[in-house]
């Protein structure tokens, strides 16, 4: 007992010391060159990938450089690394819904959102209608098009413009930056976004969404059109991986009480009717987006986001969730994967 103690002691102590010395990383068993070599060998091996092609039902996505291709990863103690190209910004488009959702957990708790959109995967596509009809609205989820213009609904606010602003504000925070709306991308899908009104009108007929449907549908346009950047995505995510404290900024964001149910929801829907084979494959909560981005959560260890805008038939990035695939499992980043000593 006694050895065991002290040699438990000594090993804290270089552990402290190790991580004092910027060697290591809390949380995360890996060196700084394993991490940045782990970025780069992704960023090379699928940098000139031909796979996918960018969405276009949103016409200004389509004109979105498809080459472009960035990834960063922040560890919960705040250091980030990248590859590629972490400057360019696409639009957020469905990675929004994480956050929506983050601010309706945070104000009105988890109760309000399993009670009225439900926590259950849909197994159809983001915008599926007939998933709305299957069972009036419930038993779907914040991260499918239905569950999230209910969410945008219940943010909080006086008027439209306070209910705009606490969303811009969340986003902005989780990111450690203020973000601005991407107008073109904006003008872009209002004028296509006809379907997503649709949608609306069926959770307001079914008594999900109290107040005006398509004031919630515009808002809701207005969130998917942020325009971010790999590193953005990457502190969002890393905020969540940190227990909804921001790692760069020491923002606290979200109590961490609230992250939980959010990585749930992530986990089983989090890129669509492909999220049962994504969680196969690496075990992290991640949601995607039809801009190219996806980011990830190894919670306790790390934010990780890639963009790269041509998507697979399930409207995920291609590159994006090879790239973040190979780190992650290079990095021990599964939840599910523990490895006894
Ligand atoms: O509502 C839409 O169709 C888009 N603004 C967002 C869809 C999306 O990103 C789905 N992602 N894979």
């Amino acid at each position: 007992m006694n050895r065991v103690t002290k040699s438990g002691s000594f090993v804290s102590i270089v552990l402290a010391f190790l991580l004092a010395a910027g060697t290591l990383h809390a949380g995360l068993d890996a060196e700084p060159q394993d991490i940045e070599k782990a970025l780069q060998n992704a960023f090379d091996t699928y940098k000139d990938l031909q796979q996918g092609a960018n969405a276009d039902y949103i016409p200004a996505l389509a004109k979105v450089d498809p080459n472009l291709f960035g990834i960063a990863l922040i560890t919960v103690d705040g250091r980030l690394y990248t590859a590629g190209d972490v400057k360019s910004e696409v639009s957020i488009q469905s990675i929004s819904k994480v956050f929506t959702m983050a601010r309706v957990i945070q104000d009105s708790g988890p109760a309000a959102i399993e009670s009225n959109m439900g926590v259950d995967a849909t197994g159809q596509v983001f915008n599926s209608i007939v998933a709305v009809e299957q069972y009036q609205g419930s038993e779907m989820n914040a991260m499918v098009n239905p569950g999230a213009i209910t969410a945008t609904s219940m943010v909080q606010g006086e008027n439209r413009d306070a209910r705009w602003g606490n969303i811009i504000s969340t986003y902005s925070a989780f990111a450690g930056r203020e973000l601005t709306v991407l107008e073109d991308v904006y003008q872009s899908e209002a004028a296509t976004n006809q379907r997503n009104q649709a949608i609306a009108m069926l959770m307001y007929a079914y008594g999900h969404i109290k107040g005006d449907p398509l004031e919630a549908t515009d808002i809701y346009t207005r969130q998917c059109s942020v325009g971010v950047n790999a590193t953005d995505l990457a502190a969002m995510a890393a905020t969540l991986a940190n227990g909804g404290t921001n790692p760069v900024t020491g923002t606290k964001v979200i109590d961490a009480d609230r992250v939980p149910p959010i990585l749930a929801v992530m986990a089983t829907a989090g890129l669509y009717d492909d999220s049962g084979k994504w969680l196969y494959a690496t075990g992290l909560p991640a949601k995607s987006g039809v801009g190219g981005g996806i980011l990830a959560v190894s919670p306790g260890k790390f934010g990780i986001a890639v963009i790269s805008p041509p998507l697979d038939a399930a409207g995920n990035s291609v590159r994006a969730q090879k790239a973040i695939t190979d780190i992650s499992n290079a990095l021990g980043g599964n939840p599910y994967a523990y490895r006894p000593q």
